[in-house]
């Protein structure tokens, strides 16, 4: 690795497991000290404790005010104030997210109170964090869902992706004269925890693969090019923008 985030501290959301980890640990060997941030202790500290020195392991549930709060106030009492912030975290809850008519509320609120809801606070106190020493880069995970009809039988997670991507404009618009830039990376069909619904089984799998034009599954590895530039000087006259790693699903 090179050092391209040499002496920068960063953020990372659902930094306990699949695309997040990935992210921190790739800052981490660009020289970043990077925080791990999860609501899964045990995933978190696991995590950090693997990715060595320039790691440090957080809970943070972002689907509460406080907990994202504290979490920000103890990174600064500890002279952590982030560069870089990755709002990665989300859920998404297969057997019970649905097309439209079969959503429940309950699973409609809690995958809104987490992706959305959790997003927002998470660029509310980046924002409140970065505003002081003069601008910072976020980023948060979008999902090919928010973009286009991908999600039809997700109707409550495609709505938070959509969601995320109006938020990122709005955020990167509002603080661009603070120096806070904000962009959305979208991954493809990633295979981590999250859809292992999809990756046991053989003919789902085999259905989003044919809907990606480069006929594989994305791994974590494959999205933390693109949060190395965002995160770098290199991105500095990048904001309000969308970055597709997606193995060309959202051209189709
Ligand atoms: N995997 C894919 O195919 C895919 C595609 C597009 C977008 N995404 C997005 O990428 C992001 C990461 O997903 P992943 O695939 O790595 O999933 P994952 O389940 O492997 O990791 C998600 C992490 O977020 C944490 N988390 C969940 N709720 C939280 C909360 N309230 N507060 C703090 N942490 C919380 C979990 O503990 C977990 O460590 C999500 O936003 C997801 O929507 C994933």
């Amino acid at each position: 690795m090179t050092g391209r985030l040499d002496g920068k501290v960063a953020l990372v959301t659902g930094a306990g497991s699949g695309i997040g980890r990935a992210i921190a640990d790739r800052f981490v060997a660009e020289g970043a000290r990077v925080v791990y941030a999860d609501r899964n202790t045990d995933a978190a500290t696991t995590a950090a404790g693997a990715a060595g020195a320039l790691a440090v392991p957080l809970t943070m549930d972002i689907a509460s005010e406080p907990s994202v709060a504290d979490g920000f106030a103890s990174l600064a009492d500890d002279g952590l104030v982030p560069d870089v912030v990755v709002a990665n975290a989300g859920v998404q809850l297969f057997g019970q997210d649905a097309a439209v008519a079969d959503v429940s509320l309950e699973a409609w609120e809690r995958t809104l109170a987490v992706n959305l809801t959790g997003t927002f606070l998470t660029l509310k106190h980046a924002v409140r964090a970065m505003r002081p020493r003069g601008g910072g880069s976020i980023v948060c995970t979008g999902s090919p869902t928010g973009l286009n009809g991908e999600g039809s039988t997700f109707a409550a997670y495609s709505s938070t992706k959509g969601g995320i991507h109006a938020l990122v404009r709005s955020t990167a618009m509002a603080y661009a004269p603070d120096g806070i830039r904000v962009n959305t990376v979208v991954p493809g069909y990633t295979e981590t925890g999250l859809v292992s619904t999809i990756a046991t089984d053989p003919a789902a799998r085999a259905a989003i693969v044919a809907r990606t034009p480069l006929g594989r599954a994305g791994t974590p590895d494959d999205v933390t090019g693109i949060m190395v530039y965002l995160a770098s000087d290199e991105s500095s006259f990048a904001t309000g923008a969308e970055f597709r790693v997606d193995g060309g699903m959202t051209s189709l």
